[in-house]
């Protein structure tokens, strides 16, 4: 996969040398490219935004630098060139679809990715509008409900979701298959390691057994307990279909219930969401 990322702060992005995301460059799995957009200004100060057309508060990033630059790294005809299909191009910021696994299991199957780090109050809205008609897929992505001064460092967060899933980049491919936000639709149950005994705490016994049933079954008891507890919202989104009696009991143990074939907390009003309890999954957890 080729990324390319466009930003005015290339230093922000040298946390991809290292790490696993670095060594698939390395590697050549990953053809990563970080550019400096004030290589595409034109003026002795080499600037790159302008005041609000409307007015208001902040600077607004300009649509001519942002296009020469995308037009470069893109390739300037919007039909990929003779390599291969256009770009998807990435435009990390607060106002976008939230960024999820599926964002990054989806991304990770594309060829090309561009990656467009804005600063102060964002880029000329334009500029996407002209690469969507232009034939790219475009995504405007955030990584959660709260303000960066920048897209650099969601640009990390979401190259290394991403670059992790690409094929050969961690090392055994099974960690991939149970982590939270996997295909299960439950956070990932807690894990252990020696020594059996620390500051007091005990390894719960049930690791220690060998009896891979028990030892399956207890971490999918965890990982119910856990996003009942944390992630009510997932378990809305569960599938009942897919889960078993003792997988209901554990939810119905926690005041989930099936009705018309959804989860909903018993004593909710369908639709009404539910005002979070606060606990800990491991207050919750048996
Ligand atoms: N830029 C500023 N805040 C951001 C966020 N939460 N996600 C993505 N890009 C951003």
């Amino acid at each position: 996969m080729r990324v390319d990322v466009v930003t005015i702060f290339p230093d922000y992005l040298a946390a991809l040398d290292l790490s696993l995301v670095g060594k698939a460059r390395r590697a050549g799995l990953l053809d990563l490219r970080v550019h400096d957009l004030r290589d595409w200004t034109s003026d002795r100060h080499r600037t790159v935004d302008d005041t609000p057309f409307g007015g208001g508060a902040g600077m607004v990033m300009r649509p001519d630098v942002w296009g020469r630059a995308l037009d470069d790294v893109m390739g300037a005809t919007g039909d990929g060139g003779d390599d291969g299909p256009p770009a998807h191009l990435v435009v990390p910021t607060p106002s976008g679809e939230v960024f999820t696994q599926r964002h990054a299991e989806a991304l990770a199957t594309e060829e090309h990715l561009v990656v467009a780090c804005g600063r102060y109050e964002g880029i000329d809205a334009r500029v996407v509008e002209h690469y969507r008609a232009t034939g790219h897929r475009v995504s405007e992505l955030s990584i959660g409900d709260y303000v960066l001064n920048g897209g650099e460092v969601a640009a990390l967060v979401m190259i290394e979701a991403v670059g992790r899933l690409l094929p050969g980049v961690v090392g055994n491919p099974e960690s991939l298959v149970e982590e939270s936000h996997g295909a299960a639709g439950l956070l990932e149950y807690p894990v252990y390691t020696k020594p059996p005994a620390w500051a007091g705490l005990e390894v719960p016994e049930v690791l220690l057994s060998g009896h891979h049933a028990r030892v399956e079954r207890w971490r999918r008891d965890q990982a119910l307990a856990r996003t009942a507890a944390r992630r009510p919202d997932m378990v809305e989104a569960l599938d009942p279909g897919t889960l078993d009696r003792h997988d209901l009991e554990v939810l119905a143990g926690r005041g989930w219930v099936v009705e018309d074939g959804r989860l909903r907390r018993s004593g909710d009003e369908p639709g009404e969401p539910h005002e979070p309890d606060g606990g800990t999954a491991a207050a919750v957890a048996e």
